[in-house]
């Protein structure tokens, strides 16, 4: 191991990614979420991941001893971006500035609070795509050229991405599939496999053309081995470490980099007519961005980015880009003298009601249609966060627990503890709270440095769900305070006596059980954070995380104003409703139809798309239970006359009749050693006839490469006729 990656790798460990009260210096932190593309909408399967990025920050911002930086940008080039601007008669440039405010409108919709949104088509992007590149060629000899071959729209005169080269499948032979994989199968291929291949973009046979490429050289050695120490050394998450290497297992590749005219991008240096390809300088678009804030707000640029910075990165990323920011963007920072994240933090993918969101169901739900029907972004925020955790496990959006979930805890409980208390101040005691308040575990739990610790660790793990079921606890308990208090009853006394100074001080509490209770959810709700920092008549240091002030002696606040109302199932039915398009092909969910549109060979035998439309073919659970599995006796088993492959099997599961099956086990089963057997059959498989009977049902079987096939087996103790679910 080298120099560096010893260094580095104490650096990560050195790290503490949460503290309370340090002695240590300010910390400095700058986080990223990915850069979507600029020819799409922003939707409900992208805010997962803004709205994670986004509660991380404001938790950080929280921290007093923390200066911590939150960048983005559109992400501009490449091809798709070209033809679409093309086919809507713009400017690459037009669609990129259009786009950019769309897109910055939904965000900030959804209170994801950036400080700075910027473009990767920017001359500061330029100018360090460019420097990058240089030092890799110049300094770490990283770049080689190589002549390869590609399929080429000679009508278009442009060479083609596997997206815009589609045809017949060449396993299911269903037509119109794109170059890299079937959505109707699933199958993975090449666009050579495709048969009739044609181009999407002009309709025209695609030829075969030769042209020179641009590659860096992963598979050299020193890079290799650098992205083989780092990949372990504790910058990803577990599971995406596991995943690492299995990619180096299978060998790595050099990775080209260079797309040829006509291309939407930068050119590359000392090379006419050639671009970099889009993934390229997208992630440098993480630095410009940076270098852009920096300019503006006096900030140093090398601080952050040098090869010795002492400051923090990090980069949240959906778990099917993980390839670009585990192995091709550290290799380019690290060889180009830069330094490399301290962290990279990639989550899952969003499902609605347990399925791909879809256009013909109205679960393609754009952020603008959530915003327009008026849905408040704070219930999806908070619904997103009691999802969440920091694995790259998929999150489930599941409409109904939704509206449940948002109006019970936000609503019904959360909320109430305000509701029920503030008008008492406001009418009995003008507006002030008492100046003391009654002794209270439950304030003390509140105020403890060990609450606020350990909730603090749980957003810092981005273990979200944790830190709101720790914080619906609190919240829990605070209610229960007020129904044993019943405030109701203290008011029922006109003039000033022991109950009425109890009323004030029973209130005084809740108000400030409620302050505390908004700090530990500011970073999910920090629209309705500010609401009540107003209606609380609070300074900002009175909203800061480890805030243990009680607010006692007289604090005046304001009338209590509604805060949030319930989500109503109506709304929810009006966003589907406004979400629905009929006539959907199938496509891939967005992410992926976003991600892969322009997808290239990758640099290693290709990964397993961790994706929903990758070579898993999921269904939900409503789909599973649709099929009757039975355990089933085999009572009977005889070869069949003329038939090469059959047997004919009596199957009792448990019915007055017997069924017939007619299975394709003939070469692997002697009739005579199945009969008396269990196994597993379909019951519910609409009968077929076939050219020797009726068969009413199928038996399951396993099978791989080789001839051998292997009927299932129950455990002991099952019987025929019981269900397999
Ligand atoms: O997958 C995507 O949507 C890309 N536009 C993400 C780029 S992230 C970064 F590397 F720029
Ligand atoms: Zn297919």
């Amino acid at each position: 191991m080298n120099q560096h990656l010893v260094r580095s790798h104490a650096k990560a460990v050195r790290i503490r990614p949460f503290r309370i009260g340090s002695p240590f210096m300010t910390r400095k932190i700058l986080v990223t979420s990915a850069l979507p593309y600029a020819n799409g909408s922003i939707h409900l399967g992208h805010l997962v991941e803004y709205i994670q990025t986004d509660i991380w920050v404001r938790f950080h911002k929280m921290q007093a001893d923390t200066q911590c930086h939150y960048v983005c940008a559109d992400d501009t080039h490449g091809t798709p971006i070209m033809l679409r601007a093309e086919k809507e008669g713009i400017t690459p440039q037009q669609l990129i500035d259009k786009t950019h405010g769309e897109h910055l409108r939904d965000f900030t919709g959804f209170h994801v609070g950036f400080d700075n949104y910027y473009s990767t088509n920017s001359e500061e992007n330029k100018t360090l795509a460019q420097g990058i590149y240089r030092k890799l060629r110049d300094e770490a000899k990283l770049i080689e050229t190589k002549t390869i071959e590609q399929f080429y729209d000679p009508e278009k005169q442009m060479f083609l991405p596997d997206r815009f080269i589609k045809g017949e499948c060449p396993k299911c032979h269903a037509l119109d599939q794109y170059g890299d994989n079937c959505e109707v199968c699933g199958a993975s291929y090449t666009p050579t496999d495709l048969i009739n291949p044609y181009s999407a973009v002009s309709g025209a046979k695609p030829v075969r053309k030769e042209s020179e490429h641009y590659f860096f050289k992963l598979g050299d050695e020193k890079c290799r081995q650098f992205l083989e120490a780092w990949t372990q050394a504790g910058y990803l998450q577990d599971e995406a470490a596991n995943k690492m290497k299995e990619w180096f297992a299978a060998g790595l590749q050099n990775w080209d980099i260079s797309r040829d005219a006509p291309y939407f991008g930068f050119e590359i240096p000392d090379a006419p007519g050639k671009y970099f390809y889009v993934w390229l300088d997208a992630p440098v678009g993480y630095m410009a961005s940076f270098a852009n804030l920096a300019t503006r707000k006096g900030l140093d640029f090398d601080e952050y980015w040098l090869d010795d910075s002492a400051t923090e990165l990090y980069h949240f990323i959906g778990k099917d880009i993980l390839y670009f920011h585990a192995l091709f963007w550290p290799a380019m920072l690290k060889f180009a003298g830069y330094r490399t994240p301290t962290k990279i933090f990639a989550h899952g993918f969003l499902t609605v009601d347990g399925q791909k969101m879809s256009k013909s169901r109205g679960t393609f739900i754009t952020a603008e249609s959530y915003l327009q029907q008026g849905l408040n972004p704070e219930w999806l925020r908070y619904y997103y966060a009691a999802k969440l955790n920091g694995s790259m496990e998929d999150i489930d959006l599941n409409l109904g627990d939704f509206v449940a979930r948002v109006n019970s805890d936000l609503v019904g409980k959360y909320i109430n503890i305000a509701s029920r208390t503030a008008g008492f101040i406001t009418k009995r005691f003008e507006g002030k709270l008492s100046k003391e308040l009654p002794s209270s575990e439950l304030l003390d739990e509140l105020r403890s440095a060990d609450t606020w610790h350990r909730i603090g660790v749980l957003y810092a793990d981005r273990e979200y769900g944790k830190a709101v079921r720790e914080i619906m606890r609190l919240v829990d308990a605070a209610n229960q305070y007020v129904d044993e208090q019943k405030p109701w009853d203290l008011a029922k006394v006109s003039t000033y006596s022991q109950a009425e100074g109890k009323l004030h001080q029973v209130c005084s509490l809740c108000i400030n059980l409620f302050r505390l209770l908004t700090i530990y959810l500011r970073p999910i709700l920090p629209k309705l954070a500010a609401d009540v920092q107003g209606f609380l008549n609070l300074a900002e240091d009175d909203m800061r995380w480890n805030q243990n002030k009680a607010l006692f002696n007289g604090h005046p606040i304001n009338p209590y104003q509604h805060l949030m109302t319930r989500v109503e199932q109506k709304q929810i039915d009006a966003l589907l409703a406004a979400n629905k398009q009929t006539l959907e092909t199938p496509k891939p969910d967005a992410h992926s139809q976003a991600r892969h549109a322009e997808k290239q060979t990758h640099a290693v035998a290709p990964p397993p798309l961790p994706s929903p439309a990758g070579e898993v073919n999921w269904i939900s659970i409503d789909d599973f239970s649709k099929i009757d599995l039975r355990i089933a006796k085999i009572v009977n088993a005889e070869h069949v006359e003329g038939a090469e492959k059959l047997l004919k099997l009596t199957l009792d599961i448990g019915e007055e009749k017997p069924r017939t099956v007619f299975a394709g086990i003939k070469s692997a089963y002697d009739p005579a050693q199945l009969v008396g057997r269990l196994t597993v059959m379909v019951a519910n498989l609409a009968p077929r006839k076939m050219k020797f009977g009726m068969s009413e049902g199928m038996v399951l079987a396993a099978s791989g490469e080789g001839p051998g096939l292997y009927i299932l087996s129950p455990d002991s103790g099952a019987q025929a006729g019981m269900r397999v679910k």
